[in-house]
C-alpha cells in the first residue's frame, strides 16, 4: 500500500512538472521568446519567385524567426494558413495566387489574433482581414510598359499580350494600366491576348501558336519576363530577329532580362522587386506588437531598356 501511494506521488509531481510545457506551447511564441511565422508561398517555377522566397527565408534567420515554409497552389495556401493557425503561430505571410477566395480562412486567422500581410500580390478580401500588402503598384508598371510601347512603335502598330494568370491581381492591372495608355492612340492595336500562365514554356507555347496561326505582330507585351524569354525562343525557332524583327517588352526585371537585353533579344523591363523579406517581417513584427501599419505599402519601380539597363543596382533580381 505504501508502495502504491509512493508511485502515485511520483507521477503526480512529474505531471506537474511537465504541465507548463505542454499548455504553454499552445501559442506560437516558445518558451524562449521565439517568434514563429508562416509563409504561404506560390508554387511556381520562376527565379523571380526563388528570390522572393530566399529574401525571406534569409531575413528570418537574420531576426531569428522560426519560419515555417509552404509551397503550393491556391487551394494548398489556404490548407495551409489553417494549418498555420491551427499550429498558433504570431504571424501569417502570404502571397496570394489568385485574387479571391480568401475571406473564410482571412476571418479565421483574424478571429485567432494572427495578423496575416500580403506579399507581392493582392486580394479582394475586405481590408479589415489583413494588415498590410506589399507590392508593387502594377497599374503603374502597365502604364510604364504602354508610354515605352507608344513612343517605340511611334504611335503605330500591332501588339500581342502574353498575360499572366487573368485571375490574379498582378495580370490584371499590368493589363489595365497598359490600355489605359494604348486606348489613347487609335492605330495602335492589341490584336491577341492569351495566358503565358507566367510560365516561360507557356509563353513560348502561346508565341508559337500564333506565329503558326499567321497571327501578324510588331511587338509583344509580357506580364513577366519568363514568359518573354519563351516568346523570343518561339521567334528565333521561326526564324525571326527577336528585338529587331519584334519588339518585346516585359515585367520583374529578372538577372536573365537583363542577359538577353544585353544580347539585343529583349528590348525592356519594367522592375518588380522580389526582395521584400524585411519589409514583410517589418510590417508583420509591428503588427504583432500591436503597432500601426500602413495598410499598402508600395515598393518603387523603374523601366529598364537598352539606353539604361547597365544602371540598375544589382543588375537584376
Ligand atoms: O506578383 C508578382 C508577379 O508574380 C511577378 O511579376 C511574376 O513573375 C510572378 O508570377
Amino acid at each position: 500500500m505504501k508502495e502504491r501511494s509512493s508511485i502515485l506521488t511520483l507521477v503526480l509531481a512529474l505531471l506537474l512538472l511537465i504541465a507548463p510545457v505542454v499548455f504553454a506551447n499552445g501559442g506560437g511564441e516558445a518558451d524562449d521568446g521565439t517568434i514563429t511565422v508562416g509563409f504561404a508561398q506560390i508554387k511556381e517555377d520562376s527565379p523571380w519567385r526563388t528570390t522572393e522566397t530566399n529574401s525571406v527565408q534569409q531575413e528570418a534567420e537574420k531576426l531569428g524567426i522560426e519560419l515555417k515554409l509552404s509551397v503550393t497552389d491556391q487551394a494548398g495556401q489556404v490548407a495551409a494558413l489553417r494549418d498555420f493557425i491551427a499550429q498558433g503561430v504570431d504571424g501569417i505571410l502570404l502571397a496570394p495566387q489568385t485574387a479571391n477566395g480568401w475571406d473564410e480562412v482571412l476571418q479565421e486567422a483574424k478571429d485567432a489574433g494572427i495578423p496575416v500581410v500580403l506579399l507581392d500580390r493582392g486580394l479582394d478580401s475586405p481590408e479589415d482581414l489583413w494588415v498590410s500588402q506589399i507590392s508593387s503598384d502594377f497599374a503603374f508598371e502597365g502604364r510604364e510598359a504602354g508610354k515605352w510601347v507608344v513612343e517605340r512603335l511611334n504611335e503605330n502598330g500591332k501588339v500581342v499580350e502574353l498575360f499572366g494568370d487573368p485571375a490574379a491581381d498582378p495580370a490584371i492591372l499590368r493589363s489595365q494600366g497598359f490600355m489605359e495608355i494604348i486606348n489613347q492612340y487609335p492605330n495602335i492595336e492589341v490584336v491577341e491576348s492569351r495566358t503565358g500562365e507566367w510560365s516561360q514554356d507557356k509563353g513560348r507555347q502561346v508565341v508559337e501558336a500564333w506565329l503558326t496561326a499567321g497571327v501578324e505582330f510588331d511587338l509583344i507585351y509580357a506580364h513577366n519576363d519568363g514568359m518573354a524569354l519563351g516568346a523570343i525562343e518561339a521567334l528565333k525557332a521561326a526564324g525571326k530577329d527577336p528585338g529587331d524583327d519584334v519588339l518585346i517588352i516585359s515585367i520583374d526585371a529578372i538577372k536573365a532580362a537583363f542577359e538577353s537585353i544585353a544580347r539585343g533579344d529583349l528590348n525592356a523591363t519594367v522592375e518588380c522587386s522580389p526582395v521584400l523579406g524585411p519589409m514583410g517581417f517589418d510590417a508583420l513584427l509591428k503588427a504583432i506588437n500591436g503597432e500601426e501599419v500602413p495598410q499598402y505599402i508600395i515598393t518603387p519601380d523603374s523601366l529598364y531598356d537598352e539606353s539604361n539597363y547597365t544602371e540598375h543596382p544589382t543588375g537584376g533580381f
